[in-house]
């Protein structure tokens, strides 16, 4: 599914819709260069899992956990480049603990990625242009996926 935003408010938007078609142990691949808007995505996804504390960007922390409705465990794997299986352990608890995974720069750590999962790949175009590409990538992930389509339906007229 192909979505087009113009600003951040409507990233932020298209995260909080799919936040709230969460019903936890869902794990999000979030694909894009610096800059793309991959934390801003997760903000609008904390906001659908009904948290009220703002999300920052976990660089140079690895996670960050966030309670709400459902808990967002937050990953930025950009610092775990070359380090290998160090956090293996410690992050497949996080898979199996029933909140939502999101993982920034799943590329620079793949042997720590499950074979299920909603992959977003957010791309930058001119202006302030994305174009975010959602896909769900084995089968327990299409159920939050046709939830999230169907909210985002051009009659809806939020985006
Ligand atoms: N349509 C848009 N969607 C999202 N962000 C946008 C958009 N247009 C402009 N921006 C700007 O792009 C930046 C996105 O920053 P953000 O921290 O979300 O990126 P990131 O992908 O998480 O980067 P990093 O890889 O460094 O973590 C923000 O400054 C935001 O205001
Ligand atoms: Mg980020």
């Amino acid at each position: 599914m192909l979505i087009i935003t113009f600003s951040p408010e409507e990233t932020c938007e298209v995260g909080r819709v799919l936040g709230e078609a969460c019903h936890g142990g869902e794990v999000i691949l979030l694909e894009g260069d610096l800059g793309a808007g991959k934390t801003t995505f997760t903000q609008g996804l904390a906001v659908g899992l009904g948290i009220a504390e703002p999300v920052v960007s976990p660089t140079f922390i690895i996670m960050r956990e966030y309670d709400g409705r459902i808990p967002l465990y937050h990953f930025d794997f950009y610092r775990l480049e070359g380090t290998g299986r160090a956090v293996d352990l410690e992050f497949e608890e996080y898979l199996l603990g029933g909140g939502v995974c999101v993982i920034e720069w799943p590329s620079c750590a793949p042997e720590l990625v499950p074979d299920d999962y909603i992959h977003i790949a957010i791309e930058e175009k001119a202006g302030m242009q994305r174009n975010v590409t959602v896909e769900a990538v084995g089968g327990r992930h299409r159920a939050p996926l046709g939830r999230l389509r169907a909210a985002l339906t051009p009659q809806d007229g939020r985006l």
